[in-house]
C-alpha cells in the first residue's frame, strides 16, 4: 500500500499518455497522493482536467505561470513528493533529463529534484533501439533513477516491438518496490569511511594515494536511499557530497578516526577509505634542499581506524564491514583481515593498476564473511554501493527476525 505517499505524476507526449490517467486511479487506490505535471506533448492526448479530476488536485502544465509560481513553484513540486514518476516517458522526455536541460515544467521539476525518479519509457521501437536514447538510459541509470519497461508489443501506427510502455498495475508495483527498499534501513545509523588520507611531511609536501573517493561516496548516498541516516567521513576528494548525507571532513588518518569516534554509536560501519598505514613524524618548517644530503623520513603508524571501530565495546557498530585492497592472494589475505581486525564482513577488490579500481568507475568485489565468499560480478561502483545496501538491509531483517 501506499498510504501517505505523495508522488508526483509527469505525464509526457505520446499515446501512452491515456494510461497515465488511469495510472492515477491506481496510484490513489492504494492510498497515494498524486499530483500530476503535463508536457505540453501530454496535452495533445490528454487534459488538465481529466488529470485533476482524478487525482483532486490541480494539474500543472505552465513553468512560467505566475499562479503556478506563486501557488507552488516548482522547486516545492518536485520537493514536496515522496517519488517522482515519468509515464509515459518519451524519448524526448528522457533526453533533456539525461542532458540536463531544463526547458519546461516537467524537465525543471526533474533537475530541480533530489527525490527517487522511476521512468516508464514508451516509444517507438526504432526510437527505443537508437543509440541516442540506449545512451540517454544508461546516463539516467548511472544516476540512479529507476525504469519499469518498455514492454514488448503492439506500438501505435499498426507497428509492434519494444516500446509499450508497462502497465499501469506494474507501474504501480515498482513504485511500491522502490519504497518498500526505500525504508529498509530507516532509523540505522550509519558511518562510511571514504577517500584517501593526507600525511603531512612539512606545511607543503604530504603522502597521499590514489583514492577517489568514488567508492565510499557511492556506499553513503546507497545507504541514504535506503533510509539510513548516514554521516561520511571523507579524506580530501573531488566527489560532490552524495544528496542527504552528512559530510565531515578530514585531512589525515588521526583527523579520520576522531571524526568517526565522533560519529558513533552507530549501527553500521563501512570503512571505504584508503587511510594512510603510516605518517611521517611531521615538522612545522619546510624540509630544506641541502646540496648533497638527502633526507631520510621516519615513518611512525597510524591508528587503525576499522580495528578500532570493531574492538569499540558497547560502542561496537552491530555490523562492521571494511575493504581490503589487495594485489595478490585477493580473498586469502582479505579472509585474514578480517579476522585480523575483527570485522564482520570484507569487501576484497584487486587494486592492481590493470584493474583500474583506484581512481576509475568499476569495481569487482568479493565478500568475504565467517561463512565464506560471495564474488560479485564487475559493477559501477554506484551498483556495488547499492548491492552492498541492499546486503546490509537484508542482514537487519534477518537480525529482526531471529
Ligand atoms: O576511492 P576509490 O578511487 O573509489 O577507490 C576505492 C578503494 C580502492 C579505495 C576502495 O574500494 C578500497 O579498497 N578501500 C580500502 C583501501 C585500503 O586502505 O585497504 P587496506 O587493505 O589497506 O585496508 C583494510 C581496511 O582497513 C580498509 O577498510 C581500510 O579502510 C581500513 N584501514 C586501513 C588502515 C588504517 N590505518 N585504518 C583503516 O581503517
Amino acid at each position: 500500500m501506499l498510504h501517505g505517499r505523495r508522488i508526483l505524476l509527469i505525464i509526457s507526449g505520446g499515446i501512452a499518455a491515456y494510461k497515465g490517467l488511469d495510472l492515477i486511479r491506481r496510484l490513489k487506490e492504494r492510498g497515494a497522493s498524486v499530483r500530476c505535471v503535463l508536457t505540453a506533448g501530454a496535452q495533445q492526448f490528454i487534459t488538465p482536467l481529466s488529470a485533476a479530476a482524478l487525482s483532486g488536485e490541480k494539474a500543472y502544465t505552465d513553468l512560467f505561470s505566475l499562479t503556478d509560481e506563486s501557488e507552488m513553484g516548482h522547486l516545492r513540486l518536485a520537493q514536496e513528493s515522496d517519488l517522482l514518476v515519468v509515464a509515459p516517458a518519451s524519448a524526448d522526455l528522457l533526453a533533456k533529463m539525461a542532458g540536463g536541460l531544463a526547458d519546461d515544467l516537467a524537465s525543471t521539476a526533474l533537475l530541480a529534484t533530489d527525490k527517487p525518479i522511476l521512468v516508464a519509457p514508451a516509444m517507438n521501437f526504432r526510437m527505443w533501439g537508437h543509440a541516442a536514447t540506449q545512451a540517454n538510459l544508461a546516463t539516467l541509470a548511472a544516476r540512479g533513477v529507476k525504469r519499469i519497461g518498455p514492454n514488448s508489443g503492439p506500438l501505435a501506427e499498426n507497428e509492434s516491438g519494444m516500446g509499450r510502455m508497462a502497465e499501469p498495475l506494474e507501474i504501480v508495483a515498482a513504485v511500491e518496490a522502490i519504497f518498500a527498499g526505500a525504508a529498509a534501513l530507516t532509523g540505522k545509523r550509519a558511518l562510511v569511511t571514504s577517500g584517501p588520507t593526507h600525511e603531512p611531511i612539512d606545511p607543503v609536501r604530504y603522502i597521499a594515494n590514489r583514492s577517489s573517493g568514488k567508492q565510499g561516496h557511492a556506499i553513503a548516498a546507497a545507504l541514504v536511499q535506503l533510509g539510513a541516516d548516514c554521516t561520511l567521513v571523507s579524506g580530501p576528494t573531488e566527489e560532490p557530497d552524495p544528496p542527504g548525507v552528512k559530510v565531515v571532513q578530514v585531512t589525515t588518518a588521526r583527523e579520520m578516526l576522531a571524526a568517526c569516534e565522533t560519529a558513533l554509536p552507530v549501527d553500521i560501519a563501512v570503512c571505504a577509505a584508503a587511510v594512510a598505514d603510516w605518517r611521517t613524524e611531521g615538522t612545522d618548517a619546510k624540509l630544506k634542499k641541502k646540496e648533497g644530503t638527502i633526507p631520510s623520513l621516519t615513518l611512525v603508524e597510524n591508528p587503525d581506524i576499522l580495528a578500532r571501530l570493531s574492538q569499540a565495546g558497547d560502542r561496537r557498530p552491530k555490523l562492521v564491514v571494511g575493504f581490503a585492497a589487495e594485489t595478490e592472494n585477493v580473498v586469502a589475505n582479505a579472509q585474514a583481515k578480517r579476522v585480523r581486525k575483527n570485522c564482520d564482513w570484507i569487501l576484497a577488490n584487486d587494486v592492481s593498476p590493470a584493474t583500474g579500481v583506484f581512481g576509475g568507475d568499476q569495481n569487482t568485489i568479493h565478500l568475504v564473511d565467517a561463512q565464506g565468499t560471495e564474488d560479485w560480478p564487475s559493477l559501477t561502483k554506484r551498483d556495488v554501493g547499492e548491492r552492498l545496501a541492499q546486503r546490509i538491509a537484508a542482514f537487519f531483517k534477518a537480525e529482526k527476525s531471529t
